[in-house]
């Protein structure tokens, strides 16, 4: 299946001069998302995993069908202010300012088995400051897992060592 196909590019969006890659159009058809979700899956292999972490908003599409389908749990890295427990909190770098992403921290166990997923790798920020959490958290990453990788933005340079795989590559 030509998953490229169910992706729309929207010209100045958020703002003149960025191409956003609109993934909707295949989250609305039930195949091409059954279709992703078996080849995200594909992506782990056979490894056990413990938690699945996906960030907000995006990364909540398939993380939790992932925790699902790998017998994980899964685990929301959110905005600011939007955890109501402890948690653990890591700013990273824009191109303008800085952000913030929490996680609870009682959310993972020192020496679990950790996924990441999130449906864009662009500059990696978000993909990194996740990675920062869990490390300090005591998780082990297994994987970073993406739908779209945006090669052009070198985000898996801050990745380092980790695995990182991503289903489609622009
Ligand atoms: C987008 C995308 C990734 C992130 C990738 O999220 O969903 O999470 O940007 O960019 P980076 O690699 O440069 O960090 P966004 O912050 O737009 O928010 P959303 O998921 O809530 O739409
Ligand atoms: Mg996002």
């Amino acid at each position: 299946m030509n998953l490229k196909a169910f992706i729309r590019d929207i010209d100045n969006f958020p703002q003149e001069g960025v191409i956003f890659k609109d993934i909707t159009p295949l989250l609305a058809d039930a195949k091409a998302m059954q279709y992703t979700l078996d080849r995200l899956l594909e992506m782990v292999g056979d490894v056990k995993i413990d938690k699945v972490v996906g960030m907000e908003s995006r990364g909540f599409f398939f993380a939790p069908l992932l925790a699902q389908r790998l017998n994980a749990g899964f685990i929301p890295v959110r905005k600011p202010g939007k955890l109501p427990a402890e948690k653990t909190s890591q700013t990273y770098d824009l191109e303008y300012g800085t952000d913030t992403l929490e996680i609870h921290s009682d959310a993972i166990l020192t020496g679990e088995k950790i996924l990441v997923h999130d449906d864009v790798l662009a500059t990696g920020g978000t993909a990194k400051a996740t990675c920062d959490l869990i490390k300090r958290l005591g998780g082990e990453i297994v994987q970073c897992n993406f739908l779209i990788e945006l090669d052009f933005l070198k985000g898996r340079s801050k990745l380092g060592e980790t695995d990182v795989k991503a289903l489609l590559n622009y």
